[in-house]
C-alpha cells in the first residue's frame, strides 16, 4: 500500500507557518471549541507567531478552544524556562485569548507520573479527542518523545529520550547536563487517534527522517513512518527537508 501521507513542499519556513496556522484557523472558524494538539521545538515557533498574528490582526479567537501538548520534561516545573509549559506560554498562550484552564500540558513535577499520563489520556477522551495535531519531527524519526521502538498503539507514558534527542535539545540549556533524562509523552496511538495531523519539518538535517517517514517501511524503528496509516496526515516541508524524497 502506498504511503497515506499527503506531502506538500512549500517555499520556506514562513510559508509553512502560514499554511499550518491557516489549518488551525480554518478549524477554529468552523468549530470554535475545537481541540488542538500542539508541539514544542524550534520548528513550530513561526507557526505560533502566525497564530498570534491571526488573533491580533484578524480576530481569530481561541476563547473556546482546548489545547493539549504532546510532551513535557519529567522533573521540570512549568515555571522552568526550559519546560514545554514555559515555551507554550511564551510562544503562543500569552499572545492569544485561550483560557488558561483549557491548556493541558503534562505536569512534569507530578508525584505519580504514570497516573499523570493516565489522567492526561482521560482528559483527551473526555473532550472527545484531538481534532488536529501539530507535530515536529526528530532527526531520528521521533514524534513527540516517541523514540525508535515506540509501538503504534503506545499511549501516554514516562519515556527516556534517545541520547541523540538529549544532545539535540541540550542547545536550549545553559549546561547540557541539565537536560532531564526522562519525559512524559503522548503515545503514537494517542497521536493516531487525532482526526487530522499536520507535521512540519524544515532543513536538510530532517531530510533523511522525512524520507524514511514518508517512503520507508512502516516501522516502530521510525515512529513517524507509522503516520502512513493515518487517514488525514499532511507533511509540510521546505525543499531542503523534502530532498530525500523520490518522485
Ligand atoms: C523534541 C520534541 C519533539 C520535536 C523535536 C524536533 O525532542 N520532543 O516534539 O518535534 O524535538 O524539534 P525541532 O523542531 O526543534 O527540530
Amino acid at each position: 500500500m502506498a504511503s497515506g501521507i499527503d506531502v506538500r513542499v512549500l517555499d520556506d519556513a514562513a510559508t509553512i507557518a502560514q499554511e499550518a496556522a491557516g489549518l488551525f484557523a480554518a478549524l477554529l472558524r468552523d468549530c470554535p471549541a475545537a481541540v488542538l494538539g500542539l508541539a514544542t521545538g524550534s520548528t513550530p515557533e513561526l507557526t505560533y507567531a502566525e497564530m498570534g498574528r491571526l488573533h491580533r490582526d484578524e480576530g481569530l479567537s481561541f476563547a473556546q478552544a482546548r489545547a493539549f501538548n504532546l510532551d513535557e520534561y519529567l522533573g521540570l516545573d512549568g515555571d522552568h524556562d526550559q519546560s514545554f509549559r514555559y515555551f507554550m506560554q511564551k510562544h503562543l498562550f500569552d499572545h492569544i485569548d485561550i483560557r488558561p484552564w483549557n491548556t493541558f500540558i503534562f505536569d512534569g513535577t507530578a508525584r505519580d507520573p504514570q497516573a499523570e499520563c493516565e489522567a492526561f489520556e482521560a482528559k483527551i477522551r473526555a473532550v472527545g479527542g484531538v481534532d488536529l495535531w501539530l507535530l515536529g519531527l526528530g532527526g531520528n524519526g521521533h514524534i513527540a518523545f516517541n523514540e525508535p521502538g515506540s509501538a503504534s498503539d503506545s499511549r501516554s507514558r514516562v519515556v527516556t529520550p534517545h541520547p541523540e534527542t538529549v544532545a539535540a535539545n541540550s542547545r536550549h540549556f545553559a549546561d547540557p547536563s541539565e537536560v532531564p533524562a526522562q519525559g512524559l509523552s503522548v503515545g503514537v496511538g494517542t497521536i493516531m487517534d487525532g482526526r487530522k495531523i499536520v507535521l512540519i519539518a524544515t532543513g536538510a538535517h530532517k531530510a533523511e527522517a522525512v524520507a524514511r517517514a514518508v517512503q520507508g517501511p512502516r516501522t516502530p524503528a521510525c515512529p513517524a513512518s507509522l503516520l502512513q496509516d493515518h487517514a488525514a496526515c499532511t507533511f509540510m516541508l521546505d525543499r531542503a527537508a523534502a530532498r530525500g524524497l523520490s518522485a
